[in-house]
């Protein structure tokens, strides 16, 4: 019973924050004979799936890559197809949020995103923010290097303010200038359909996270997928620096 006790103790159980960048969407559609925009309205719909699956698990914060400060790049009808699938997400998502106590945010340079986009994410922040257990976090215009330039400029604003001094800048306390510094850092980063590049998304706070990746497409990514990502989160002695 001792052994048990102190195994349970040894082994990771399910991680505290997980971050999933979502991509093949567009592979998925040209699979299938489908448009791109299709393949992202798949997605979206994985998006629900995924969440819905997350109850599974204890998991309280997930972080999803849904737009890069990159994503602007694609054609005009791409970029309008995702703003309109996000507005949509939303509005046919509030109510099942709010009931299952699960808070929405936004991270990445919000103000740049069309004014119908972000009416519908304060207004989810809003409704949801009120009693949650868990928390979704969309990264919207996200990039991991904007972040950081965002935080040296506070940073820099406060110094020239004589705020802060140079010599008390620390790696904690840099951290409480990143978009949301009460969120710790994720555990576990899941990127789908077999590419293996961090694409910009938390460089700050992926730092100690174990990476999984998986050749399985987005809209693919379905309950079984994501039990065996979990499974392999489990096995990882995870270490952060120091040995064991
Ligand atoms: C990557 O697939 C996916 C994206 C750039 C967008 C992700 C967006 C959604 C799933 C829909 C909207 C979001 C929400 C939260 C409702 P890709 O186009 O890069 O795929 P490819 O590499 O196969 O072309």
């Amino acid at each position: 019973m001792e052994m048990m006790k102190r195994n349970d103790a040894l082994s990771p159980a399910d991680p505290r924050h997980l971050a999933v960048i979502l991509d093949g969407n567009g592979r998925w559609a040209e699979r299938h004979g489908l448009s791109r925009v299709e393949g992202h309205r798949e997605g979206a719909l994985n998006v629900l799936r995924f969440i819905q699956n997350m109850q599974n698990y204890a998991t309280e914060f997930v972080t999803l890559y849904a737009f890069s400060t990159e994503n602007w790049k694609r054609s005009e009808e791409e970029v309008h197809a995702l703003m309109s699938l996000l507005c949509s997400f939303l509005d046919e998502n509030l109510e099942t949020l709010v009931s299952n106590r699960i808070r929405l945010l936004a991270t990445g340079r919000i103000e740049a995103l069309p004014e119908p986009c972000r009416k519908r994410l304060a207004l989810a922040s809003e409704k949801t923010g009120v009693d949650f257990q868990r928390t979704l976090i969309l990264a919207l215009n996200y990039g991991g290097r904007s972040e950081i330039v965002d935080a040296a400029r506070k940073i820099a604003q406060e110094a020239r303010e004589g705020k802060l001094s140079p010599d008390q800048l620390t790696e904690e306390s840099f951290s409480r200038y990143l978009y949301f510094p009460d969120i710790p850092d994720p555990d576990l980063l899941i990127r789908t359909s077999g590419e293996m590049r961090l694409s910009n998304f938390l460089l700050w706070e992926l730092s100690y996270a174990e990476l999984y990746f998986t050749e399985t497409l987005w809209p693919d990514f379905d309950r079984s997928e994501l039990e065996k990502a979990m499974l392999s989160y489990r096995k990882r002695n995870r270490r952060f620096g120091g040995r064991k």
